[in-house]
This record gives structure tokens, sequence and C-alpha cells, in this order.
């Protein structure tokens, strides 16, 4: 097949908010040759599953006064008290994280918040609104005020058409299923990428001033999870293969709201509108857990809220491993008008419409906290002491940069990958301004890609890819959940590496280059294993509990020896080399404090 060298002066990686934010502002900034690969269609990108809202703090609604704190929403009126403002959202955000984000990092999101919404708005962006026209608002967990802005349950799927049609008006090129193998790091320059053309299989040098990734998650690790088939983590593990290293990968979010066994989100506006837990025995558990938030604490304690419940024989469903999501007392016009999608998805999944029964659902795999770590213009680090990786930027689900800490809360995703997105775009068409040059490549650099490929044709197997994947999903959803114990983080560790030199052997059935989704399936099942590796070795060696990491063995949180965040290194075979890196703190305004809610 065909190899071409493609050139570009950008080129970014990933058609999410993140990724198409980044390529937008640049063409806007001046650069005019921008590249975006994407493996999927850019318009089936994973931003577009988000569903219930972008967190900002607008002052547009407020509770009626007196109603409690799950009472109905009003519009503010004209001259009221305002109930929000960055400093809350900022506050709430550094709770959320268990004081593990970045609070310098959170503060320049927090604060870019408004800004970010109405340059949605001003692109023609179709939020909800109040009955006096202003952006619609609703509650979200953890969060101390209504500020998820939303549009229905269609938010980021609003969002995502909004900039990519403003991408394609400001002429960024968009590279439909093609799929990124390599990262081209020379002398801690990033050179390019390798990418294979999906469509008839060939392979492409790719050579950039710049590169950005906004790859998004890795959920596909976990067997239950709300991810999309295509969130399987290829960015963190070809930049770790790069050597690049990865941060505070242990931290993985569990959605409390995945639908049971199929792990299908269930948006946080379900809650966020009204909607109750229930146990087997009919009871809001969250009362226990959480009696002043209930259903809308953050999403680590009500995940472990429902698996508790569960763990102790009230769940529901044929083996008990489900709960209860009740909507049925909103009544059936809020739910057609605000959840239309979360009923039209529970229809076709559980058979049962949300107006008249309940949901089952469970805690799904949904967020990776960690990913590759970037400073707060997405520029890539390779050590804890901040060198920069020149050339090669990231933001949004893949990064880390790190403004979720140890827990995000939810709506805060689609706010980070916009607001960082933005912020690389700014700071590569600098970077490029300064007088970036395009590096020579030497030899082929296709090469390595094209053995990889070849070795799994070659591959007799026996095993298919299929229940490699498999088997380290059981693995990961079993022994890596919500709750974790040394022991059984171990059996993980030992499943990875037991599963290492047999995804080296694995076959595929189909040899052809065409939309070999085999094959396709072979390279993403390579990175799961490899990045599964590093959160497991992370949540090992963390010997505390903080945010979404729970550890039953070690239930407290430990600032005196944990309160940092974890550097991993690539090591050869071996498991990978662990350093850690402080967390910025700002003891005057934001020390350290007990989380409850
Ligand atoms: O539940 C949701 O609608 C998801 C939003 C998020 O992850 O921020």
């Amino acid at each position: 097949m065909n190899s071409e060298t493609i050139t570009h002066d950008v080129i970014v990686v990933g058609a999410g908010l993140a990724g198409t934010w980044a390529a937008l502002t640049a063409a806007q900034r001046g650069v005019k040759n921008i590249g975006v690969l994407s493996k999927i269609h850019p318009l089936r990108s994973h931003s577009g599953a988000a569903q219930g809202g972008i967190a900002a703090a607008l002052n547009n609604v407020r509770p009626v006064p007196d109603t409690g704190s799950r009472g109905p929403l009003e519009q503010i009126p004209a001259g009221a008290a305002l109930v929000d403002g960055w400093e809350l959202h900022m506050f709430d955000t550094i709770k959320g994280s268990d004081w593990l984000g970045d609070q310098d990092a959170i503060e320049i999101m927090v604060k870019a918040a408004p800004g970010i919404i109405y340059d949605y708005e001003h692109m023609g962006c179709v939020f909800s609104r109040t009955p006096d026209g202003r952006i619609a608002q609703r509650r979200f967990g953890g969060h101390s005020a209504p500020r998820a802005n939303y549009a229905a349950d269609w938010t980021g799927h609003v969002l995502l058409h909004t900039i990519h049609e403003q991408a394609l008006r400001h002429g960024v090129q968009f590279y439909s299923e093609w799929y990124v193998m390599e990262l081209l790091i020379e002398d801690n320059i990033c050179h390019g990428v390798v990418a294979m053309n999906i469509l008839d299989g060939s392979l492409h040098t790719l050579r950039a001033k710049a590169v950005m990734f906004g790859t998004g998650g890795y959920g596909r690790a976990f067997k239950i999870t709300s991810n999309a088939f295509a969130n399987t983590g290829d960015g963190v593990a070809i930049a770790y293969e790069a050597g690049v290293p990865l941060m505070d990968m242990e931290f993985v979010q569990f959605h409390p709201t995945g639908i049971y066994r199929h792990g299908i989100l269930m948006s946080e506006a379900c809650r966020g509108e009204g909607g109750y837990l229930v146990n087997s025995e009919g009871e809001r558990f969250m009362e226990k857990y959480a009696p002043d938030k209930m259903e809308l604490a953050p999403r680590d304690l009500v995940s472990r809220s429902e698996q508790m419940e569960i763990n102790e024989g009230r769940g529901v469903g044929s083996d008990k491993q489900g709960i209860f999501l009740d909507l049925r007392h909103l009544g059936k016009d809020k739910i057609l008008s605000v959840l239309p999608q979360v009923r039209e998805i529970a229809i076709d999944f559980t058979g049962k419409d949300p107006i008249e029964e309940p949901i089952p659902i469970q805690p799904t795999a949904h967020y990776s906290m960690g990913g590759i770590p970037t400073t707060a213009n997405g520029q890539v680090i390779a050590d804890s002491a901040g060198t920069p990786v020149y050339g090669f930027f990231a933001a949004g689900e893949c990064a880390c940069v790190s403004v979720h800490g140890a827990n995000r809360l939810g709506s805060n995703s689609l706010l980070e990958a916009s607001v960082f997105g933005q912020r690389a775009g700014k700071a590569m068409a600098e970077y490029i301004q300064d007088g970036a040059k395009l590096h020579p490549i030497n030899g082929d650099p296709t090469k390595r890609s094209r053995q990889r490929i070849q070795t799994i044709f070659e591959n007799e197997g026996p095993e298919s890819v299929e229940t490699i994947g498999e088997t380290l999903k059981q693995t990961m959803t079993l022994n890596c959940g919500v709750f974790r114990d040394g022991t059984r983080l171990q059996q993980a560790y030992d499943d990875i590496l037991a599963l290492k030199p047999r995804i080296k052997t694995a076959g595929v059935m189909d040899k052809n280059g065409r939309f070999n989704t085999d094959l396709l399936a072979a390279l993403e099942t390579q990175h799961l294993v490899a990045f599964s590796e590093v959160i497991v070795a992370g949540a090992l060696a963390r010997t505390e509990s903080r945010g979404a990491h729970s550890r039953t063995d070690y239930k407290e949180r430990d600032d005196e020896n944990w309160l940092k965040h974890t550097m991993a290194h690539k090591n050869g075979a071996d498991a990978p080399r662990l350093s850690y890196k402080d967390v910025t703190i700002d003891m005057d305004r934001f020390p350290p404090q007990k989380r409850q809610y």
C-alpha cells in the first residue's frame, strides 16, 4: 500500500471538544494549515455522549427560597442576590477532587467557564432556556449551586456540532477514520505522527510543527462502562510508548447510573432533575451516606453507596447487582422535555419506560481523571520538574492538567475539554508564530507500525484478541473497580502480566488491508493492556483512599504520605517506574480539609 508523507503546521489527533477547540482556536489565530485526525467520524466523538451539562457559574437560576436544598428552581429575579460565583465553583471542584486537583489550573478553568459558554452561545449553540430566555441551568452532584448549563440531555452533542461547524468554516481539514499508531518524538521534540487510513489500510507519516492529542478516555478497559467502543485509550498508550509519563492513572471514575449490565449512561441530569436512587427494600439509601446532598453527592460517594447496598444484599435485578433509578415522580412532561434521550435509551436497553417504571442501573466506568501530564497551556511535560516535550500538546480526557484530581465533578469535563482545548490552540499558534520548525524525519517512520501490523497478521494464535480483551475487562472490573484492596489489585496486576505475552501472539482472522476492524481491535487491545498495567501499578502503590480510589485495606485519606500526583514512566518491559509530583495548593485559601457531604 502506498505510503504518503503529509505535512501540516498543526496536527490534532481526536475530534472531540478538546481537539476541535484547539484546531479552531489555532485557525482563528492565523495558523493556516491544520489537520484533525479522528479514528471515527468526528461527530461520533465521545464528547457528544456527555448528556447533562457543562458547568459555569452563570447565576441564571436559584432554588426557590424556603423549599429545601432539592426543591424547585426559578430564574434569579433582577436585583436578587446571586447564588454562585467562580470562587464557589473553585471550592466545589477542589473538594470534589479530594484536594488532589492543582488549584492554579482549577482557578483558570472556573474563571474561564462563563466566557466559554457565551462563546458557544454566540456560535449559535441551542441551549435550553429559562422562561425569560437565559441559558437554563440544573443541579449536578457535588456542586453547591445549579450551574450545569444544558441543552435537554443532548448537551455534549450540541456543543460538538457547534464547534465542528466553526472549525470547518475556518478551513480546518478533517481526516475521518484515520487511526494514529505512533508519535514521532526525538530528543524531546515532537516531529509528527504515523497514522493508518482505516479505509484502505495505508500507513502515512504526518509531519507537523505541533501535534496535539485530544484522544479521549479509556473506559473500554472495563467490562461495564459508559464509554463508546472507540474509547480505548490509544492516545495515552501511544504517548507512554513514546516515553511520555502518565499521571494519576489510578483515579478512574465510576458514574453511579450506568444501565444495569450494559453500563450505558443514564445522565446525572436524572438526579439533577430530582430522580431518586432506591434499593430492593424501597429505601432512598443515600439518606444514610450523604444526608445533605442525597443523590446529588459527588459520583465517587454515590457509586460507593450503591456498591455497599449491593454488597449487603439490597441490590435489584436477577443477580441483585443493580439499583433502581426512579424518575416516575418527575412526571411525563418533565421527562419528555428535559430527559428525552435518557428515556429513549432506557426503553431501548431495558425495555422499561422511566415514565412508568424505575430503571435498573449500576456504577459504570465513566471517566479517567489521569492521563498525559500537561501545563495549563496544554504543553505536555516529560517529568515532575516540568520539562516540556517540545511541539507536543494535549487536552481533554486524555490529558491530566490536573483539574479533577482524585474525582471529577459531573459537568466539569465538557468545561475542561473546552477551556483547555482552547488554551492548547492558543499555545500552539504562539509556538508556531515564535518560529517553530518542521523537523527532518530520518528513514522510514512507518517501519515500526508496518512491522507491528505484519506481526499481528503472521500470528497463528491460538488465542483471539477478543478473548484477551475480555479477560482484561473482567479483571479490571472485578479487581480494580469501585472498591479495591491489595489482594485484588495484585490479582489484577498478575492477570495483566499474564496477558502481556499472550497479546503478542494473538491472531486475527481478517488479514486484509481495507477497513480491517479485526486489526484495529488487536491494536486497541494492545493499548488497553499497556495502560491498564499503569492504572493498577499506581493503585497498588497508593496505600490510601482518596476520591475514586477507595481501598478497603487503607480506608483513610493520608495527606502526610499521599498528597501527591503519581507519575508513571515506561521502564522497558518491567513494571512502570513510579515517581511523584507535588500538588499545587493555595494553603491560605483552600488548605486540605476533611471531605464531607
Ligand atoms: O451524567 C452526565 O450527563 C455526564 C456528564 C459528565 O460526565 O460530565
